[in-house]
């Protein structure tokens, strides 16, 4: 193993991990902070690039602060609490500028300052917590026979770390999980066994919203209603809070359960978040989110969001906008009431029937949704059956728009694009291939995850 001594961490990089320079060799390690001087042990070692870990520290960044969770480290959810949030904001910034100088080949572009996060606790509505046999024990990275409930060791199918507190989604969340692994240990419950697919209790997730609603969703591999419902009743009983109760049972070897039933148990069949209009002399915009609905998981935020997608397309009433990618219509939804029309493109077709309920909810009448690929659906042809877009949002996932949606574009030619990506390396990559038709008029990052490397980025386009 090389060892390289007294390297000064450079930067903050996009996977998580901070990003150093020994010669020409970019070197990756988890856990610094731009700033610091270490010693890194390599551990992988390739032509361009190698992956390593510190081992010493000579001296410590100024952008560095103790990190206030007990399960850093370990955990993988929060790779950046050890940075000061200023400097996650300035790397999250960097990240993009990056992108768009590096992959964009964009000279100078107008990226305004990051939206940071008022909440950076607490800010999610979303967890999901799995219940483990043996939990993977902190101290000396092995496992032990006590039962965990908790959160996938990163990259690891089968190792459970058990969470004492998180910080991620405001109380009662961690008093229920906590009563949860009490009551099943009490009860002589058994844990499951990823290796072995077997154990009773397996996942156990909760969905809140800014309204105050919480969904509690239990998942068991077996059908014991003897079993399942008095548990279910304790939670009701201790937890008041809890407005919505679904099981599932899931005999199948991975965790996923959008292919499952989801039964009903008490209170409501949904929950309802609610963000402002993005015009004040209209009404709030209603989502009702079902056990497997998805919703942006900071709701604070995605209502900045939207409102910044909406401000870009600085409607008018007469406009037909495309949503493409449009998820539950959340955005699609929310800016109907100021255009003529939005037509919304999904591939997931119980993500299309949530949007055509929020439409009802808010009594949108003029949106239509389509359950397809957009790079199968989206075509000139298609677009003369559903009108000509004045302007397209667009949102797509990770790897961003595929190359026939970019090319159909360039077809169509809509006066705008707003394009809002998690991705900033993929977006700087299709506005590239935008470029000769469209200039970038400005961008806005927005932080949605605090203490982590991730980063939206929203970017107005107009047709040159
Ligand atoms: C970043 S999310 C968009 C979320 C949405 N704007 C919202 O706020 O609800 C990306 C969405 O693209 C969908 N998707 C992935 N690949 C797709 C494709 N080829 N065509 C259409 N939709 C796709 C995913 O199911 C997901 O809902």
């Amino acid at each position: 193993m090389k060892l390289l001594e007294k390297i000064e961490i450079l930067d903050a990089g996009s996977e998580g991990n901070a990003v150093a320079r020994h010669g020409d060799m970019v070197v990756f390690v988890p856990y610094g902070v731009p700033g610091d001087v270490v010693d890194i042990e390599v551990f992988r070692l390739k032509r361009s690039f190698a992956e390593g870990k510190i081992i010493r520290f000579h001296q410590l960044s100024e952008n560095r602060i103790e990190p206030f969770c007990s399960h850093f480290g370990l955990c993988g959810g929060c790779r950046w609490q050890q940075m000061k949030y200023e400097s996650q904001l300035h790397f999250k910034q960097k990240q993009v500028e990056d992108n768009l100088k590096r992959i964009g080949k964009f000279d100078n572009p107008l990226i305004r300052p990051i939206i940071g996060s008022d909440k950076t606790q607490g800010y999610r509505n979303k967890l999901e917590f799995t219940f483990s046999s043996r939990r993977w024990f902190t101290g000396s990275g092995e496992s032990d026979s006590s039962p965990a409930l908790g959160f996938h060791i990163p990259k690891r199918w089968d190792k459970i770390l058990n969470i004492d507190y998180c910080y991620l989604m405001d109380e009662p969340v961690n008093l229920i999980r906590l009563e949860a692994r009490r009551y099943s240990i009490e009860k002589g419950l058994s844990f499951y066994d990823a290796r072995n697919n077997t154990g009773f209790l397996r996942n156990m997730i909760l969905r809140s919203t800014t309204m105050g609603d919480l969904m509690l969703i239990m998942v068991y591999q077996n059908d014991e209603p003897d079993v399942i419902f008095p548990m279910l009743d304790h939670f009701m009983q201790v937890f008041p809070q809890i407005t919505s109760m679904f099981y599932v049972i899931n005999e199948k070897k991975n965790d996923v359960i959008s292919d499952l039933e989801i039964r009903h148990y008490s209170g409501t069949q949904f929950i309802t978040e609610t963000l402002p209009p993005f015009r004040e002399n209209h009404s709030p915009v209603n989502f009702r989110i079902g056990p497997v609905s998805f919703f942006q998981t900071n709701p604070e935020q995605a209502g900045r969001l939207f409102r910044l997608a909406a401000g870009y397309l600085s409607p008018e009433g007469k406009e037909v906008v495309y949503d493409l990618y449009t998820g539950t219509g959340s955005i699609a939804n929310y800016i109907a009431p100021y255009v003529n029309k939005v037509i919304g493109i999904e591939a997931s077709a119980s993500a299309v029937a949530d949007a055509g309920v929020n439409a009802e909810l808010n009594g949108n009448t003029n949106l239509r949704f389509f359950a397809a690929e957009t790079e199968k659906l989206l075509s000139p042809e298609f677009i003369s059956t559903h009108g000509h877009p004045d302007a397209v949002i667009t949102d797509p996932p990770r790897n961003g728009m595929h190359e026939k949606v970019i090319q159909t574009l360039l077809t169509v030619l809509p006066l705008k694009i707003v394009y809002i990506s998690c991705n900033p390396a993929t977006q700087a990559r299709d506005m590239y291939l935008l470029n000769n038709r469209y200039t970038l008029i400005e961008c806005q990052p927005v932080d949605m995850f605090p203490h982590t490397q991730h980063v939206e980025n929203v970017a107005l386009l107009s047709l040159a």
